[in-house]
């Protein structure tokens, strides 16, 4: 499930992102990158244990803590330390490429821990129109529905499967900035978290035209048991 989640970060979030992205020393991105990735990857991204990516994380850790959709789109388990990365001049491009399918938390209080990439984050930091290309295609398993093209308001979330090939277009003009983490889920599979995100905005959107109902409080049981069934803890 591909979702776009808008104004994760409000204004006064973005502009402390921004400010710390521009103090904050970059590196080449190849570091974080599998051995196929890597042939592929030229970007720069923030050191990972460095105080300006810790605050940066901060930032976007209470705004994912803030977003019931969110929440329930992609019933995190845990969420890898976000990390943040720029296109920009010659390292302007990530070319098609799968996201490792576990990796190991190098950082921080996770230190040591593993998570499973379920779902894959890209968090958008800069106005898409103060950079040329930049766009993230993300391509379908399905070849009927062909690739998707995604560049968002900054401080918008998308959220797509890890399990899809992906790339990062060049960047022409100006500086992508972005978050990028991924998310082990409590439900694993795509199709079932897509069916309880599907059900729960139904719901809502019920209870909303008509207050707690007896079927809307049975549908809401549901909702839970299905989770129940499907969820690990
Ligand atoms: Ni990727």
């Amino acid at each position: 499930m591909l979702l776009h989640i808008p104004e994760v970060l409000d204004a006064a979030q973005l502009a402390r992102a921004r400010s710390l992205l521009a103090e904050a020393p970059w590196s080449d991105g190849r570091v974080t990158a599998g051995t196929q990735s890597a042939q592929v990857k030229h970007n720069e991204q923030l050191p990972e244990g460095h105080p300006a990516t810790q605050q940066l994380q901060q930032i976007v850790i209470d705004a994912l803590a803030a977003s019931l959709l969110f929440f329930t789109a992609a019933l995190p388990k845990k969420v890898f330390p976000p990390m943040f990365n720029r296109y920009a001049d010659a390292a302007n491009q990530f070319g098609n490429h799968i996201d490792n399918a576990v990796r190991l938390v190098q950082h921080g209080a996770m230190r040591g821990g593993r998570v499973r990439t379920d779902i894959s984050c890209t968090l958008f930091l800069a106005e898409p129109d103060s950079y040329d290309g930049g766009e993230l295609v993300i391509e379908s398993p399905e070849p009927s529905v062909g690739s998707q093209r995604v560049k968002l308001p900054a401080g918008d979330l998308l959220l797509y499967p890890a399990s899809t090939v992906h790339r990062v277009e060049p960047v022409t003009r100006g500086s992508r900035l972005a978050s990028f983490f991924w998310i082990e889920s409590m439900v694993r599979r795509d199709d079932q978290r897509r069916l309880l995100y599907e059900l729960d905005m139904q719901i809502l959107a019920l209870r909303e035209a008509h207050g707690d109902t007896e079927t809307i409080v049975g549908l809401t049981g549901t909702y839970h048991n299905l989770l129940r069934m499907w969820a690990e803890t």
